[in-house]
């Protein structure tokens, strides 16, 4: 048999085989970032279906970073109840699962979270270009956003 179907363990987190849905945008997520029923079921199937490890879609990691239309969020609290029943769900089904943390930067859906890169409220869409006079000040503002999501 393929060395594909055996256990490993990945950072210390035992895996029942080696498929890894790779992270994908489900679309599937309220408009505040939170998980629905449907975006759980998805995953739960996925692991019921025998993916090892699912990887989430990109979750954002503040408001303004938010790149997709019904992206999931892991920007505040309020997404802990819906993420924890989504991991719940998975480990029932004997699977994995990591959430891709993710900041879109100068590519944020301003028109989706109201906020520009800066997390102000936004008067217009903002790209690369626009963004290159405070590099390390922003470098610095999305680090602190991902180690917040880390606690
Ligand atoms: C609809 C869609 C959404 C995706 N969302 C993400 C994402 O959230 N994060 C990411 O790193 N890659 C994302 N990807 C890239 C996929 O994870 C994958 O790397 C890509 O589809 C190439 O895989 P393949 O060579 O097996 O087709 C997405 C791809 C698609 C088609």
């Amino acid at each position: 048999m393929s060395i594909l179907f055996e256990p490993t363990i990945l950072k210390g987190m035992s895996l029942a085989n080696r498929f890894v849905r790779s992270a994908t945008w489900e679309g599937m997520a309220t408009s505040d970032g939170i998980c629905t029923g449907r975006l759980t079921e998805t995953m739960a199937r996925l692991a019921e279906g025998g993916v090892g490890l699912i990887i989430t879609g990109h979750a954002y990691v503040s408001r303004e970073g938010q790149a997709s239309p019904w992206q999931a969020g892991i920007h505040d609290d309020t997404t802990i109840p819906g993420l924890t029943q989504m991991a719940d769900a998975v480990h029932q089904q004997g699977g994995r699962i990591a959430v891709q943390l993710a900041h879109a930067g100068g590519r944020a859906a301003t028109g989706l979270s109201g906020l520009n890169a800066n997390g102000t409220v936004s008067g217009s869409q903002r790209w690369y270009s626009d963004l290159q006079g405070d590099e390390p000040g922003r470098h610095r503002q999305y680090c602190s956003c991902f180690w917040g999501c880390c606690r």
